[in-house]
């Protein structure tokens, strides 16, 4: 059976005292579930204060995304190595908006898990296609690409252990939701395309989260999906209340 990871992407929201009083207000209230994982992707400047603070407790901690490289002459950005000095276990990789104005590339995406894994941390890689991708009958195939470049080189066994986070990326802040069959056929799609580039129990061990306008409303029903493993979600994650529903939801 696989865990389902229920994660809140803040994205480039609240300032401290507010992601405290979030951390504060769920850190306790998070079922100890062996059905699910819960985790907040902070922004990074709240990342050593929010892992503190959740020491000891069911909510993980993971950075919105990370370089590749261990140090050096990278103004701004923020190395593996010292998202593992004060703790975080987890990075989101690739998110589409990464993708979109960041320069973020497949080459970059397979780099970054590379290091991810180098250093202990899980990564979440995120994949998915345009609406315009979508619309021109494009999903595997982009969907596909993206998922054999993130993971080449990458051993079964790191590849059991990864998390993918299939988000359309027309889906995302839209309110428009793949319905859970649309969604559930691209994650299955997904499994299959590990199982044949890696190895069947890659296929079988690797979680396949959901992520584009996941609510209380509707995670349910993406849940039951057979390969389906979890959400990434935006701005249904901001709210604690809404949060905890989404996490018990998948607990
Ligand atoms: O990473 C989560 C995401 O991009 C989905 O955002 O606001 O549609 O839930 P949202």
């Amino acid at each position: 059976m696989r865990k389902n990871v229920i994660a809140g992407n803040w994205k480039m929201n609240k300032t401290l005292s507010e992601a405290e009083d979030f951390i504060e207000a769920t850190k306790t209230k998070i079922p100890s579930s062996d059905k699910a994982e819960a985790i907040v992707c902070a922004p990074a400047l709240y990342l050593t204060e929010l892992v503190k603070r959740t020491e000891g407790t069911d909510l993980k901690i993971a950075a919105q995304t990370m370089h590749y490289e261990e140090n050096g002459a990278f103004t701004g950005e923020i190395s593996p190595a010292a998202l593992k000095s004060v703790g975080v276990e987890y990075a989101v990789i690739g998110h589409s908006e990464r993708r979109e104005y960041y320069n973020e590339t497949d080459e970059t995406v397979n780099k970054k898990t590379h290091a991810a894994f180098k250093y202990g941390i899980t990564p979440i890689v995120c994949i998915g296609e345009t609406l315009e991708e979508r619309e021109a009958d494009k999903t595997n195939e982009v969907v596909g690409g993206q998922v054999e470049k993130a993971l080449e080189g990458l051993s079964a066994d790191q590849v059991s252990n990864l998390i993918l986070a299939y988000e359309p990326v027309w889906a995302i802040g839209t309110g428009k939701t793949a319905t859970a069959q649309q969604a559930n056929e691209v994650c299955a799609f997904i499994r299959n395309v590990v199982k044949e580039k890696v190895s069947a129990e890659a296929a079988e061990g690797v979680r396949i989260q959901y992520g584009g306008s996941v609510k209380p409303a509707n995670v349910d029903e993406l849940l039951s999906e057979s390969d389906i493993d979890g959400a990434l979600v935006g701005g249904a994650s901001l709210e604690a209340d809404s949060f905890l529903a989404l996490v018990e939801a998948g607990s």
